[in-house]
């Protein structure tokens, strides 16, 4: 009787292995064995470019040869999922629109100054459709600078928001013809964004499990479709520190099937409105407490 010879799964195992851990420590992302779908369909460019044949062999290379920095960086690349589009899931924009925006420009009417990041903003049709709600009220946002910051982990996505440059595919999806036609440009194959749409948002690549470097805290932040994929502790690490980034008075918003329950105090739901959360406030250090 032979025994069955078990190496090429070790292998495999082994490289799934090394993957999952290196998207954890690189990108705070939880890679579930039950994925091995998602690693098959994403690594398949990258394990021909390395010149395997299979995702497997591919794999297993990695738990072999080890990892080197720019392979580490083109695997979390590969593996990073950017679905997104123009106004996903409407009613934050709805939201957006009709109470959140309003109350800001009665709340900073001294100031004249807001300041919204979206941060996961892939390829930039989110902080782009929030744009666009300022640039449909004009009148309203006379005199105001309105500061839109986009980030990304991904460059690849970072470069895409930048360029303001969208296929058919893209602009179908989320936007009405009015907003198709007074916001976007055919030129060739592609759509391209208005420059004064493109020149409210700034793009720049941002690791949410790195250092954040972004000046003054936010009024709004946008937080959507990206912490349902992070470890616990980093969903926690994340929330703390957006909390720390946000006034006072800002507001959260989270994706859809996204929620704070379970994960940390610092917010609190809007229980009328799915996905928006309030700051928690910070308990006051007593000035006893303090002096010691
Ligand atoms: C599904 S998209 C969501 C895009 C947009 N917020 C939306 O809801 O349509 C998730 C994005 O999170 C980004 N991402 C994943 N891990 C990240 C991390 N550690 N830091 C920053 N961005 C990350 C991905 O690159 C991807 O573009």
């Amino acid at each position: 009787m032979t025994t069955p010879d078990t190496r090429p799964d070790n292998g495999r195992d082994a490289g799934f292995d090394c993957l999952a851990a290196l998207l954890r420590a690189r990108a705070g992302l939880e890679l579930a064995r039950s994925k091995t779908y998602l690693v098959e369909s994403r690594l398949g460019p990258l394990a021909r470019a390395h010149g395997c044949v299979t995702v497997s062999a591919f794999l297993e290379s990695l738990a072999r040869d080890g990892i080197g920095d720019a392979l580490a960086a083109d695997l979390v690349e590969a593996m990073l999922n950017n679905e997104t589009f123009f106004f996903r899931d409407i009613q934050p924009f709805d939201l957006l629109r009709q109470r959140i925006l309003p109350q800001l420009r009665a709340a900073r009417a001294a100031s004249r100054r807001i300041r919204i990041w979206s941060a996961a903003a892939s390829t930039g049709q989110e902080p782009y459709s929030v744009a666009m709600l300022f640039a449909e009220d004009r009148a309203s946002w006379e005199g105001w600078t309105i500061d839109i910051v986009g980030t990304d982990i991904s460059r690849r996505a970072v470069a895409r928001a930048r360029s303001g440059l969208y296929s058919q595919f893209e602009v179908q999806r989320g936007l009405s013809i009015h907003r198709l036609m007074a916001h976007f440009e055919k030129t060739g194959e592609h759509w391209a964004l208005s420059p004064d749409i493109r020149a409210m948002v700034r793009f720049q690549p941002l690791n949410l499990l790195g250092p954040w470097s972004l000046g003054a805290p936010f009024d709004i932040i946008l937080c959507r479709n990206v912490l349902m994929y992070l470890a616990h502790d980093c969903k926690q690490d994340v929330l703390a520190r957006i909390h720390r980034h946000l006034n006072p008075d800002g507001r959260l918003i989270l994706g859809a099937a996204e929620t704070v329950l379970g994960v940390t105090n610092a917010f609190v739901p809007d229980w009328q409105n799915r996905g928006l959360y309030l700051p928690a406030p910070v308990p006051q250090t007593p000035a006893f407490a303090r002096a010691v």
